[in-house]
């Protein structure tokens, strides 16, 4: 079991990635925590299978490690320092965020029970309400990302409310507080997707919400080289997660956590360059005469300026902005890009690029698109680490090619 260290308290998010909150005794005293390529942990005797499962049914644990599907050594050396770094009392990782999402839902959803999504939410997410809750028995509403509109989504039969912020693309933030308000009045469990955020931006823990989620293939793993997700929240809510995640098998492999942990060690550093860079760039677009709107919660033009300010550290690495012109003009300034991949995801290294419309709604109707807001000229950045200066230098030479 990890020896807490009595100051980790005290201790920054950069550095409760690299320690968790303490030291953990490791293999052959290795400094990076090996990666266990085995499916399955022996037992030396029989006896020692039959102490191992009566104390395992009174909940004592006097070994970790019984099969690869209830986890492995390396995801449990990145849950204790997942959790350590959002404040949780626990973690549960998971091979996707999406899987961290669907199970996370499924776990507590309740037969005749009405969740409440907050709109500009990733799609899978709403595809996932639209198209399948319904199988289950579940209502749902998807309502505009205010405490005011959420509050007034809720019915008696509401058990969930599922929310995210930033939102994705335009970066809505939400008023974590009044949504914990009204969610805990009516014993509603509140749950946020804090992706775009990250642990180093904001805390929602400390702000009262009961289980945050993050796609850990963005700025947790931070290299766009691996699909990982995280729950975390208090022992108990892990716990019943943990027992779904057991018999779902979404169970991240050694390699992916040998991956998250390294690169959870650079993430304070990554996480602010994002939020420079994030900032430096939004400003140049918002200046910018071939863009007409930009959407970064950092400028004061933002809708939810004000809250974002209150709320969170920084902003990270995603903008949101409209070229002036139509989808020509849009496909021209994004074909120039030297420096920017055009494919989705965020918070790796490489900066990414997308026209949100074609590349995650394009097979949705016009009209739908357009009435949830994926307009033609509707571009995503997504910067990566490299230097801003050149990023703006990009940014500049492909919007003089319009
Ligand atoms: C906000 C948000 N939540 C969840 C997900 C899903 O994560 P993953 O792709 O790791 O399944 C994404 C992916 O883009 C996302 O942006």
């Amino acid at each position: 079991m990890p020896n807490d260290s009595s100051n980790a308290k005290n201790w920054r998010p950069a550095t409760l990635a690299i320690h968790g909150k303490g030291r953990l005794p490791k293999a052959h005293h290795a400094v990076s925590t090996p990666i266990m390529h085995t499916s399955n942990y022996y037992f030396d005797t029989a006896d020692e299978v039959e102490d191992f499962m009566r104390e395992k049914g009174q909940g004592r644990v006097i070994r970790e490690h019984e099969y690869a599907r209830y986890g492995n050594p390396t995801q449990q050396e990145c849950e204790r320092k997942l959790a350590a770094i959002e404040g949780a009392e626990r973690a549960v990782l998971y091979a996707s965020g999406m899987a961290a999402v669907l199970l996370v839902i499924m776990t507590f959803m309740k037969p005749k029970g009405h969740i409440i999504f907050t709109g500009d939410c990733y799609r899978q997410t709403r595809d996932f309400a639209i198209n399948f809750l319904g199988k289950f028995g579940i209502e749902y509403s998807i309502v505009d990302p205010t405490a005011e509109d959420i509050e007034k989504a809720i019915k008696p039969e509401t058990n969930i409310i599922f929310t995210e912020s930033p939102t994705n693309p335009y970066l809505r933030v939400l008023d974590i507080p009044a949504i914990v308000k009204v969610a805990r009045d009516r014993r509603i469990l509140t749950i946020i997707d804090a992706t775009l955020a990250t642990p180093y931006n904001i805390k929602p823990i400390e702000l009262g919400v009961d289980i945050v989620i993050h796609s850990a293939t963005k700025y947790l793993g931070g290299h766009n080289d691996l699909m990982a997700g995280v729950a975390l929240g208090s022992t108990a809510l892990m716990t019943d997660l943990y027992k779904m995640q057991r018999m779902m098998g979404a169970t991240p492999g050694p390699l992916t956590c040998f991956l998250l942990e390294r690169g959870l060690k650079t993430f304070g550093m990554r996480m602010e360059h994002h939020n420079r860079a994030g900032l430096a760039v939004a400003r140049m677009l918002e200046a910018h005469p071939k863009i007409e709107k930009v959407w970064y919660p950092a400028l004061s033009s933002h809708p939810d300026y004000k809250i974002g300010m209150e709320q969170m550290k920084g902003f990270g690495s995603v903008i949101s902005f409209l070229v002036k012109g139509g989808n020509a003009e849009t496909r021209k300034f994004i074909d120039a890009l030297e420096l920017f991949l055009i494919t989705p995801s965020l918070g790796g290294s490489e900066s990414l690029v997308t026209q949100m419309w074609a590349m995650s709604f394009f097979d949705y109707s016009e009209k739908y698109r357009q009435d949830i807001g994926m307009v033609d000229n509707l571009v995503r950045l997504a910067l990566g680490l490299e230097d801003v200066e050149d990023l703006i230098a990009d940014l500049q030479q492909a919007l003089d090619r319009i």
